[in-house]
């Protein structure tokens, strides 16, 4: 992860995981000893106690992913005073960027084409025009699309929103280091879908006034 919010999900996902081991192991375990006993109880009708029992512990074994999951959807969602916004608008099929509170800076980024491709770029993955954004800031982004449904993805951030014609979605993270970050379009929006990634380039916050008073 390169967000906190990142981190979060990733403890939630181990978080689940286990419980998940845990119930696989005890399941797996009684139905592999119902090979090895010869109990046998010809006159079993119903059995209230054993049904309140597995009827109420997996409920309970349930909300220990409910809780932790609310909180994450809540957190997620959560704006904290954010120092820069970017607008990313999906098309067919590349993103264009709009960094609105510095003089209206607008670009369009492009995937490299493989032929075109440095010998250490990274094929399908990277752009003409990177995003580039501070370190250790709160960062808000805006997503829309215009033409059909696209979807602003970077896993290492932990984002996802989709670009939908007509509306504007917000989301918003923090890069806990620099570095390249790379994304791709997650809703299929078309013949090339797979060809319209994303690559940020975080950098140290005086690095990003340089770049963006020299635009
Ligand atoms: Cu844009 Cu898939």
């Amino acid at each position: 992860s390169a967000s906190p919010l990142m981190q979060q999900l990733i403890f939630f996902h181990d978080h689940a995981l286990l419980i998940l081991v845990m119930i696989t192991v005890l399941v797996g375990y009684l139905m592999f000893m119902l090979f090895f006993n010869n109990y046998v109880n010809r006159f079993l009708l119903h059995g209230q106690l054993i049904e309140m029992i597995w009827t109420i512990l997996p409920a309970i074994i349930l909300l220990f992913i409910a809780f932790p999951s609310l909180r994450l959807l809540y957190l997620l969602d959560e704006i904290n005073e954010p120092s820069v916004t970017l607008k990313s608008i999906g098309h067919q099929w590349y993103w264009s960027y709009e960094y609105s509170d510095f003089n209206n800076i607008e670009f369009d980024s492009y995937m490299i084409p493989t032929n075109e491709l440095p010998t250490d770029g990274f094929r399908l993955l990277d752009v003409d025009n990177r995003i580039v954004l501070p370190m250790n800031s709160q960062i808000r982004i805006l997503v829309t699309a215009a033409d059909v449904i696209h979807s602003w993805t970077i896993p290492a951030l932990g984002v996802k929103v989709d670009g939908t014609p007509g509306r504007l979605n917000q989301t918003n993270f923090f890069m806990n280091r620099p570095g390249l970050f790379y994304g791709q379009c997650s809703e299929i929006c078309g013949a090339n879908h797979s060809f319209m990634p994303i690559v940020i380039e975080s950098v140290p916050t005086n690095y990003f006034i340089k770049w963006i008073s020299n635009n």
